[in-house]
């Protein structure tokens, strides 16, 4: 009896928990505003008007702490924007945030006197109100007052690790606000960690993220049109940017251009970069967006004083400006740089009269820190020369202002610092030289043909060498694979099994042939269906892919990548097992008069959709960067429902989260699909990858290869038929008779600019692919294309044979590999 009151007892007390629990959540109610007399203790939330970011208590990653902060209101991944208690969190659930009639917030703990945080404002208040904007701005201001110059404080003054649209960075130099992003010290503790962004005052300030009080990425200055140091105008698709330099304030701001679009910067506490993230409706998630930092040149002064960075320079980044050498050879040469350049002859700074001092212009650079600078906005770059002669600590000069072709000048005193290096994109730089070194021109051509005979015998070495080499190699590499094999964790199938599933590899079940070998299609004993790529034992030079390609792909998991299932090595046998797409490669069926038919405009906007997301997947996985080099019609695969699959990554590299583009002498790639700048000079980025995207979304709109010359003007490939129908304002002639009747005319011609965008000459005017998603996914608009890269035409390939090597594979697609490069 007295067992089942208890028991009683317990039922009624959790009913009451129950009750208690409905009653508080339904409680938690959602303020839109808290004037003097109310509070917002944990639970409760203020919510801005559009309901776009809230207000309220939370605790970060793993910690049970309580901390007052802002995050989006309607995003499903919660995600904090701002902390009011950064350095001193609330233990329990006991945090009461009030406004004050002096027109201050007070964080404090009911019951105790503790204050966990506040604010002061220096103005006077009268019914002060405390409101969230739909920007993600917490404000205070008097009732009826809307300027924001006399908020009584707004938490974009002081943010925390997230940069907003709309909010500043930089410094307000009538008040001192230094409006500056600081990273969270680990996703469970969002006090100030150690790396910071914000401006570096001097006569030509600079955004720098820092470390500390060290430097450790520059910016650069504003030139007017970017920063110094990050030509890449991609991030314009999407933002406006406003910068205002004035004898008030100095900052930087960004806005979207469209009022649907989510994005934020924040500063990350593990890779030291500003990192940006855009919301990506289809997944539910944030799609990163881009990076402050890019390559190893982005780090402050890798290379000392008086060099630059060469990041596409495969042996030695750093490089001593002309007229300087090693400070110290012995530790240059072993790679530790950071001693820099000094000058191999003094400058004679005027004081010869037979002799002056001469400037060497640079062109495409990161300007170099400046910290020592002297600015003349309304000098010519004449005056500044003059200038600079005068003042013998004078190191170098170039216009301040690089718009319609250049106005204003900067001078710099002192050793130069930083400086990089692009390989498109980038300013012009006047350093001082010696008179002396007027002479260099000689000099530089005698080293030129001295070189040039060591070359040719050091080249005539290499190759037995490399022979002797390549003997050895194969049997070494095949060791490697196995090796390698063993710590991915992929299946390894039985030999047997997979000749069962092919029918001893039968000629029946071929059905296709890659760059490396022939594929057949399979069916294992229960019932799943597979492709096999098998390696060709004479390919010797596809080891070297195959590796790159089992060490990619079996980490990758994307629905729009085709999936590796497994590989088999053994003997001479080495196979690699895929997923088998049922409906082959998009070329079977774009460029085929019948098939064609079955593809219409919905279906391929969801194939140019979800072949976006797969390459948008392969550059911006945050673990490993990947950039495919040889996307093509017939390396995009369609499953039952047509959804595409990127398949083939033998060409592809990884490159290191930061780096974004490398160089080879090894081009290999499909003709038609390269961009220019990776088929002449071997350079290759995400960007060509952006480029052969460009050329497929618009094959897959006209139906004919971009090689094709079919159309009436037999001298333009496809794209540069493209440009000059778009150019006439008659791009809808490019549409596939296919699909006139299935197609949406606003959605094509999106594509259709989308897609010269793409193929843009110059990689930095190109967007990321997450700037083509976006641009695909919204009404955004667009800004009008540049002319296209046009490859150079099939001429220029044959007069340039023997530097290539043409290899005509099945598919009827040239794959052109050079194998010297320069
Ligand atoms: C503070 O705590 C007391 C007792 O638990 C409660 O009655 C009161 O409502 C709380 N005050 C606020 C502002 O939440
Ligand atoms: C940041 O500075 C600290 C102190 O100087 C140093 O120990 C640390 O290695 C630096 N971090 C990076 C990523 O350079
Ligand atoms: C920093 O990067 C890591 C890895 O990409 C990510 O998980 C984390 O959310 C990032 N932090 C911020 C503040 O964005
Ligand atoms: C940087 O390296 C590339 C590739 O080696 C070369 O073509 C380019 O001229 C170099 N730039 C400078 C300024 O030395
Ligand atoms: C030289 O140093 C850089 C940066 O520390 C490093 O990435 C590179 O691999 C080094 N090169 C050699 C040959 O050691
Ligand atoms: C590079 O040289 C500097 C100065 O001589 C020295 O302090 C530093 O330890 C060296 N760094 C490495 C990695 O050897
Ligand atoms: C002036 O320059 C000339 C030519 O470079 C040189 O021969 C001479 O020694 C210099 N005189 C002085 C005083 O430096
Ligand atoms: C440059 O010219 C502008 C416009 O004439 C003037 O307002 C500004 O004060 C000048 N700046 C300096 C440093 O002389
Ligand atoms: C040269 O310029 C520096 C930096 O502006 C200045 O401190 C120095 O006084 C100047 N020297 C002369 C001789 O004008």
């Amino acid at each position: 009896m007295k067992y089942l009151r208890s028991c009683h007892a317990l039922g009624i007390l959790s009913f009451i928990v129950i009750l208690a629990y409905i009653l508080s959540s339904s409680l938690a109610t959602e303020l839109d505003s808290i004037r003097v007399s109310q509070s917002l203790s944990d639970g409760m939330t203020l919510v801005s008007q559009g309901g776009k970011f809230e207000l309220g208590f939370f605790s970060p990653g793993n910690s049970q702490k309580r901390y007052l902060g802002i995050w989006y209101k309607k995003i499903p991944v919660h995600t904090v924007v701002w902390v009011a208690n950064r350095v001193n969190p609330i233990n329990d659930f006991s945090g009461i945030l009030t406004v004050n009639s002096k027109g201050n917030l007070i964080l404090t703990e009911n019951g105790t006197e503790t204050t966990f945080w506040s604010t002061i404002s220096l103005k006077q208040a009268k019914n002060p109100v405390l409101e969230l904007l739909d920007s993600g701005n917490l404000v205070l201001r008097n009732e009826g007052e809307s300027n924001p110059k006399d908020y009584l404080w707004q938490s974009f003054d002081y943010p925390s690790d997230t940069f907003l649209p709309k909010m500043k960075l930089g410094r307000d130099l009538q008040t001192g606000l230094d409006w500056r992003i600081t990273a969270w010290k680990s996703p469970n503790d969002p006090s100030p960690g150690d790396f910071s962004l914000g401006l570096v005052l001097s006569d030509y300030p600079e955004f720098c993220i820092m470390n500390g009080t060290k430097k450790f990425f520059r910016y650069g200055p504003w030139n007017g049109v970017y920063f110094s140091g990050h030509p890449d105008l991609s991030y314009t698709y999407m933002f406006e940017v406003s910068v205002v330099i004035n004898k008030d304030e100095v900052s930087y701001s960004t806005n979207t251009k469209i009022d649907s679009i989510i994005a934020r910067g924040a500063i990350n506490e593990t890779s030291h970069a500003l990192s940006q993230y855009v919301w990506d409706e289809n997944v539910q998630n944030w799609q990163y967006f881009g990076s402050s930092q890019h390559d190893m040149c982005d780090h402050y002064g890798l290379c000392g004083a008086n060099s630059y960075c060469n990041v596409t320079e495969s042996q030695h980044v750093c490089q001593c400006l002309e007229g300087f050498s090693p400070k110290s050879p012995e530790a240059w040469n072993s790679n530790n740089t950071t001693q820099g350049c000094v000058r191999d002859k003094p400058l004679s700074c005027n004081n010869n009269v037979t002799s002056t001092d001469g400037f060497v212009k640079y062109k495409g650079l990161k300007v170099p820190d400046t910290q020592h600078t002297k600015l003349h906005e309304n000098s010519t770059l004449d005056e500044c020369k003059n200038l600079c002669l005068k003042n013998c600590s004078c190191m170098a000069y170039t216009n301040s202002d690089i718009r319609g072709g250049g106005s204003g000048c900067v001078m710099w005193f002192g050793d130069l610092s930083d400086i990089k290096w692009f390989q498109s994109g980038g300013q012009d730089l006047y350093i001082r030289l010696p008179a002396f070194e007027s002479g260099l021109q000689h000099r530089n051509k005698k080293k030129v043909i001295i070189t040039s005979t060591i070359a040719a015998i050091c080249a005539t070495l290499l190759l037995c060498v490399y022979v002797i080499y390549k003997v050895q190699r194969k049997n070494a590499e095949k060791s490697k694979i196995e090796g390698y094999i063993d710590d991915t964790d992929l299946p390894l199938f039985d030999l047997q099994t997979i000749t069962t599933a092919t029918h001893k590899f039968s000629l029946n079940n071929k059905i296709g042939q890659g760059g490396f070998g022939p594929v057949y299609k399979g069916t294992l004993a229960d019932g799943l269906e597979i492709a096999v790529k098998r390696l060709s034992p004479s390919s010797g030079q596809g080891m070297t892919e195959f590796i790159t390609e089992v060490k990619l792909i079996a980490k990758l998991q994307h629905r729009n990548l085709v999936k590796l299932l497994g590989c088999c090595i053994q003997g001479e046998e080495i196979l690699l097992v895929y997923e088998y797409v049922v409906n082959g490669s998009l070329d079977k069926f774009v460029f085929d008069q019948t098939k064609s038919k079955s593809l219409d405009w919905p279906q391929r906007f969801g194939i140019i959709y979800g072949v976006t997301r797969g390459l948008l997947y392969l550059h911006q996985d945050s673990r490993l960067r990947i950039i495919h080099r040889d996307l093509k019609a017939g390396n995009v695969l369609l499953d039952v429902k047509l959804n595409p699959k990127i398949s083939d990554f033998g060409m592809a590299r990884t490159f290191g989260g930061d780096q974004t583009e490398g160089n080879t002498n090894r081009v290999v790639g499909t003709y038609g699909y390269m961009a220019p700048e990776y088929a002449i000079d071997g350079l290759y980025s995400i960007k060509s990858d952006v480029f052969s995207f460009g050329i497929l979304v618009m094959e897959i709109i006209c139906g004919t290869k971009n090689r094709a010359l079919c159309h009436a003007n037999k001298t333009l490939n496809l794209i540069g038929y493209a440009w000059r129908l778009w150019k006439e304002e008659k791009a809808l002639e490019l549409i596939d008779p296919t699909i006139k009747e299935s197609c949406v005319i606003s959605e094509v011609l999106r594509c259709i600019h989308v897609s010269l965008l793409c193929v843009q000459q110059y990689p930095e005017d190109r967007p990321t692919m997450a700037s083509v998603l976006l641009m695909l996914a919204s009404e955004m608009d667009l800004v009008d294309p540049k002319e296209p890269g046009f490859f150079p035409k099939r001429v220029s390939i044959e007069a340039n044979s023997h530097l290539y090597q043409s290899e005509l594979s099945t598919n009827d697609e040239l794959t052109v590999t050079s194998l010297d490069g320069r």
